[in-house]
């Protein structure tokens, strides 16, 4: 594993009402263990696991495309606010998200070198999940810590599932790590992975059979209809 941990100095925040430090689960979470070769964030929209994921991306050092410039100042105190903990010293990695993928890929098409690494057919020529597989499944060969912010978009649940054993196999004996925020019930699955729910008071381990994503989908697939009030009025 290369990043065993997180600590955040609250003391160093100028303020506990803005954006990000009003985060409920990020504030009340002092440290947090992240020594596992899969870590997977789960949770409500808004609970904050893509602010901490970017935060975490940019103190290791990696790039983040597109997203360097529109960093505001309460953005950089919390970035000055958190500490990472190596378990060997830091790692060149990567940063996915589909909003920074689709910029990425069209900068890898009209380079050759890219275009080598990732395939002879160019993003630009595949389907949406096509390209993202042939992204992960050519990147995640090299040894890295990487972080993916929903990879799940656009892939098929068999979809999901091929980068679900990708992810196993590349975190095996430490060759990689990969830190995701997720909704995706076929990635929470991951054996091994630890699991991190961002919907109480503070960030906490949790099983995957407790997540709100697993007994959500589980119910509903077995029963749709008493989910499914009457149509919604327009206006
Ligand atoms: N740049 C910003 N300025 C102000 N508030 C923001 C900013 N980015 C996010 N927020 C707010 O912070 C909260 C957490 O956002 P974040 O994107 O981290 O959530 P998330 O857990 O990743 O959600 P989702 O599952 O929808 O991706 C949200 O309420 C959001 O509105
Ligand atoms: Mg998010």
């Amino acid at each position: 594993m290369h990043l065993a941990g997180y600590r955040l100095h609250a003391d160093r925040l100028p303020s506990r009402e803005r954006y990000p430090f009003c985060l409920p689960a990020l504030l009340h979470t002092p440290e947090l263990d992240l020594n596992h070769g899969v870590v997977l964030f789960v949770g409500e929209n808004g609970s904050g696991k893509s602010t901490l994921l970017r935060a975490l991306c940019r103190n290791a050092g990696i790039f983040i495309w597109g997203g360097f410039a529109d960093l505001s100042a309460d953005e950089e105190a919390f970035l000055r606010a958190v500490e990472l903990r190596w378990a060997r010293g830091p790692m060149p990695g990567s940063f996915f998200s589909s909003e920074t993928f689709f910029n990425f890929a069209q900068v890898a098409d009209h380079d050759s070198a890219m275009h080598e690494f990732f395939g002879p057919r160019g993003f630009g020529a595949q389907s949406h999940g096509q390209s993202l597989m042939a992204y992960f499944s050519a990147r995640y060969r090299l040894p890295g810590l990487y972080f993916l912010d929903e990879p799940e978009t656009a892939l098929t649940p068999r979809g999901q599932l091929d980068l679900l054993r990708l992810l196993q196999a590349m975190s095996r004996d430490g060759h990689a790590q990969f830190i995701i925020a997720t909704h995706s019930p076929i990635l929470l699955a991951c054996p091994g992975a630890r699991l991190y729910g961002f919907d109480g008071p503070a960030i906490r381990p949790v099983a995957y059979r407790e997540t709100e994503h697993y007994r959500f989908y589980r119910d509903f697939m077995e029963n749709p209809l008493p989910f499914l009030g009457p149509p919604r009025e327009n206006g």
